[in-house]
């Protein structure tokens, strides 16, 4: 059958009349889309007029230890909650342990709005009847610091107010109400400050960062140092320029007492731990050690990783609530001073020990310390299981094979023994076990650390003597 419409019949017409066209909208789409995209380069205004100021060198060397207000409360805060926190901190010995920072989260202040006059945010005359600079004040009395929230695009995640557009009006607000840490998070962001790809695959240069450097900017221009951790949920590639911006910023979704969260957010983690130093901390987002449902072991590997790989440690039950058992996990000496230690600011690293699976993530960490080396252990298994720590595997230790190594544990504080090649133990599943090795000298009283060591670890224990002699 002969073509319907032959070369110039309406069908070919309409093709020919769409391929003329087929241009002109590609370019209508450009001008509307690509330039956008492409058209982000240093010269751009919005990122020619960014400040590049950097935060306090006065605040934030070392990770935040404290506690805040949102997984315990959300919403339901009030002044007598943030007090009784602060009085908690002191009762209970947290203090004493390094706990320092008792944080405000959303929804502190009036919801319909600032004040028409002074622009200033007005804090929630039902909830803090008393404003948060008194508040602050009886913070700081406790001998304790205090932070607050507030968010890089029009409205908070709960829809209060946000500080985009009102950094300097907020920032010094914070100043003059005495706080020392701001957490700065990252909902509601307006279209117009949607990311583009940065010039160079800089994301420094993101829209996301220029929202959060805008504050670094208005926290520099207050007397006061305020500790600033970016909530940005491992956005925009903020491990790449969080240091340039703020002290901490979060790398995980929100935290939830479940140990797929704990495996998550360590896994997370340890792609970017090179990131971590002193003013520099991945923030793993806050504790959910006393909100139930964790195992005793979960809850120790849910601090210990915290503690290992610097990240803040902000506490996030209600305080009273907490049972000796898990005080004692938080308030774990020689875990906090591996966090907080003023010499090493790098974290505890995995590493290949040497008979071990490859698994995700990995089981074994070091890290050193003002007091020496440490081995962090994790049973990722379900059921107890035997680990082995392979002394040549261990990077730092300088293993000599003929030596021996004394095997420290950091939760009970006791020296377990000296062992030659490697030190075997069983441990409950999902837990974490923490541990310094030293090389001792040969004036190393073994004596000391034999009778120091527990009836069960003492047949573990075997001294040079019975080494040498092969037994
Ligand atoms: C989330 C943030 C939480 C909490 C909450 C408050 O974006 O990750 O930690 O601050 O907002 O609305």
């Amino acid at each position: 059958m002969a073509d319907r419409d032959g070369p110039d019949g309406p069908d070919e017409r309409w093709k020919t009349a769409i391929r003329a066209v087929i241009p002109l909208f590609g370019f209508i789409m450009c001008r509307s889309f690509i330039p956008t995209t492409m058209s982000l380069t240093l010269d751009s205004p919005v990122i020619r007029n960014a400040p590049t100021i950097p935060p306090s060198s006065s605040t934030g060397k070392l990770p935040a230890l404290g506690w805040n207000t949102w997984n315990a409360y959300r919403c339901n805060i009030s002044e007598e909650k943030i007090l009784a926190a602060g009085q908690q901190f002191v009762d209970l010995g947290l203090q004493r342990a390094g706990y320092e920072y008792v944080n405000i989260d959303d929804c502190w202040s009036a919801k319909s709005g600032r004040d028409p006059n002074t622009k200033r945010i007005v804090p929630d005359s039902a909830k803090f009847p008393n404003g948060i600079d008194q508040v602050a004040s009886k913070i700081h009395d406790l001998g304790l610091k205090i932070g607050i929230y507030s968010d890089a695009g029009t409205k908070t995640c709960a829809g209060y107010p946000g500080s985009l557009g009102n950094e300097f009006t907020d920032a010094s607000t914070f100043a003059d109400w005495g706080i020392d840490y701001l957490k700065y998070d990252n909902c509601n962001v307006p279209h117009n400050w949607t990311d583009k790809r940065p010039p160079n695959n800089d994301w420094y240069y993101s829209y996301s960062a220029i929202r959060f450097r805008q504050m670094t900017a208005a926290l520099a221009n207050q007397s006061r140092p305020i500790q600033y951790d970016l909530c940005i949920w491992g956005d925009a590639r903020v491990w790449e320029w969080g240091a340039k911006v703020g002290h901490s910023w979060r790398i995980t979704p929100d935290s939830t007492p479940t140990w797929d969260f704990i495996l998550d957010a360590i896994t997370t983690n340890v792609d970017i731990l090179n990131r971590v130093d002193f003013y520099s901390h991945n923030d793993m987002d806050m504790m959910e050690i006393g909100n139930g449902k964790l195992t005793l072991q979960e809850e120790r590997t849910h601090f210990a990783a915290w503690a290992f790989m610097k990240s803040p440690i902000l506490l996030g039950t209600d305080l009273g609530n907490l049972s000796q058992v898990q005080l004692g996990i938080l308030q774990n000496p020689e875990i906090l001073a591996f966090h907080q230690d003023a010499m090493y600011g790098q974290p505890a690293m995995p590493f290949k020990n040497a008979g071990s699976l490859k698994t995700s993530p990995p089981e074994y960490y070091s890290g050193q310390s003002v007091k020496g080396l440490h081995v962090f252990v994790i049973n990722l298994g379900d059921r107890s299981s035997e680990k082995s720590i392979n002394f040549t595997s261990v990077p730092g230790l300088g293993y000599n094979s003929s030596g021996l190594v004394l095997v420290h544990d950091m939760w009970t504080g006791q020296d377990i023994g000296l062992y030659r090649d490697s030190y075997n133990f069983s441990m409950e599943a999902h837990d974490t076990a923490a541990f310094a090795l030293h090389l001792p000298s040969v004036t190393f009283p073994v004596q000391e650390t034999i009778r120091s060591s527990s009836r069960t670890l003492l047949s573990q224990i075997r001294t040079p003597e019975a080494i040498t002699a092969g037994t």
